[in-house]
């Protein structure tokens, strides 16, 4: 088992390139599979979720090869519809693939995928949508078995909720389907409009993505294409946080200024100075960090529910009571108990937490109880006085390429450590 061993504080400076956005790689390796040709996708990271994204795509009998940062999926040979128990189980958002698979090949066989950390993960929004598609779906003992006789065809379909995965589904489903589908209440955030481009570029008609409403003019095929995924927008923000703590400054290169734009007003509520270009932030923290009175996450363009766990370790040692409503997931506070270990007071009452921000952290060993609860407790750790030790790395690298090389560049005092 590895973990990253920190020893704190160290003042973090220096300049990072952030990777290509893990969730926008994953819709994008599912909609290559709908192509008549091979595509490339570029700045893809290198992170177990795409791992296991690739055995999914060669599970379905694509051809895949990965050059550094470039992925290579020719589908043509892909005649597969299942998804195999064991991968849903290690990726839930395996579930992006339904849409692709049922749209290609007229029907698809997949395992519920199970909850995860962050409370139950439904995917209602998800099944309505396709069935509306023309999709007849069982599911039965934890099996979905989705047929479509023929064609999918357009539909209206009014989202209850601005579902991430379930938009990428329907824009996956509806790009090849037989007529027009629109998306009322869409989700809006970047992946969204990345995910379009790459369809609209591989022929599709797809109009006003990262708005509410989507209108999916059906075409009959897709041809592959060369595409460059955007910048991780959450990696980007938690390196921010990183630096943020530790009273340092960070230079990030490759980022999408627009897509931080919900985080920006809170790193400068809390007295850090931004300054943004082209594809760079810059970050200077304050020697102490001040309280921030209320965040509240929400579908973008709010405060985005992925970042919720890295800021609040930010905001443990800043000065004052600072305020967190998760309205997102309904169990995303799991790293709580393991920041007290470091010596953070935060009390949490439901989707409220309230952070009574300490003059220091102390280390200790901590486990990481999901993705971004991980890459909360090492961004503590680097402000912690001592040694933290951090575990459950399987966590972490699902979404943090190389996170202790980088960190070593801007000058911590960490390593991975194999037992
Ligand atoms: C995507 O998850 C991201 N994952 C999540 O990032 C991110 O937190 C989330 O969007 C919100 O931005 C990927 O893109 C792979 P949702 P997704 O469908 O699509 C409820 C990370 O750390 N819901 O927008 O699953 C659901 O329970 C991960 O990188 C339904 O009720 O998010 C949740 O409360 C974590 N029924 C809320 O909507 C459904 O059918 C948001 O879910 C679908 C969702």
């Amino acid at each position: 088992m590895a973990t990253l061993q920190i020893r704190g504080p160290v003042r973090l400076s220096g300049e990072l390139t952030i990777h290509g956005a893990k969730n926008s790689t994953l819709p994008l390796m599912a909609a290559a599979l709908l192509c008549q040709g091979p595509t490339v996708l570029h700045n893809c990271p290198k992170l177990s979720d795409v791992d296991v994204s690739v055995r999914i795509l060669r599970g379905l009998g694509c051809r895949v090869k990965r050059e550094g940062a470039s992925v290579w999926i020719d589908p043509v040979p892909a005649d597969g519809f299942e998804i195999p128990d064991t991968l849903m189980r290690e990726m839930r958002s395996s579930i992006v693939f339904l849409g692709a698979i049922l749209a290609k090949m007229g029907k698809a066989v997949l395992s519920f995928p199970g909850g995860c950390e962050l409370g139950p993960r439904p995917i209602d929004l998800h099944l309505s949508a396709l069935r509306k598609l023309g999709a007849e779906i069982c599911e039965d003992y934890g099996c979905l078995t989705c047929t479509v006789t023929g064609r999918l065809h357009g539909a209206p379909i009014s989202l209850t909720f601005p579902s991430v995965g379930a938009t990428e589904n329907i824009l996956l489903a509806a790009a090849t389907a037989e007529g027009l589908t629109v998306i009322t209440n869409a989700a809006r955030e970047p992946e969204i409009c990345d995910l379009a481009d790459f369809l609209n570029s591989c022929g599709a008609k797809i109009h006003g993505a990262g708005e509410s409403t989507i209108v999916i003019q059906g075409v009959d095929s897709l041809s592959g294409c060369d595409h460059k995924v955007i910048p991780d927008r959450i990696v980007a923000a938690t390196y921010l946080c990183a630096a943020a703590i530790t009273g340092g400054s960070i230079l990030l290169h490759g980022v999408e200024p627009s897509h931080l734009t919900p985080m920006i007003p809170i790193f400068e509520e809390c007295g850090c100075i931004l300054e943004t270009d082209k594809d760079m932030v810059w970050l200077k923290a304050p020697r102490r960090l001040s309280r921030v009175t209320g965040i509240r996450t929400m579908p973008y363009p709010g405060f985005p529910t992925d970042a919720q766990p890295p800021v609040m370790a930010m905001l443990s040692i800043a000065s004052g009571t600072s305020m967190f409503v998760e309205n997102i997931f309904e169990s995303r506070y799991k790293h709580v108990g393991e920041l007290l270990r470091l010596g953070a007071n935060i009390k949490v009452e439901g989707r409220v937490a309230v952070i009574e921000g300490v003059s220091r952290l102390t280390g200790a060993s901590v486990e990481a109880p999901d993705l971004r609860g991980g890459a909360a407790l090492v961004v503590a750790g680097l402000a912690a006085h001592g040694s933290t030790s951090v575990s459950g790395l399987r966590h972490i690298d699902r979404g943090y390429e190389s996170i202790e090389n980088n960190l070593i560049q801007l000058g911590a005092d960490i390593r991975r450590v194999y037992s």
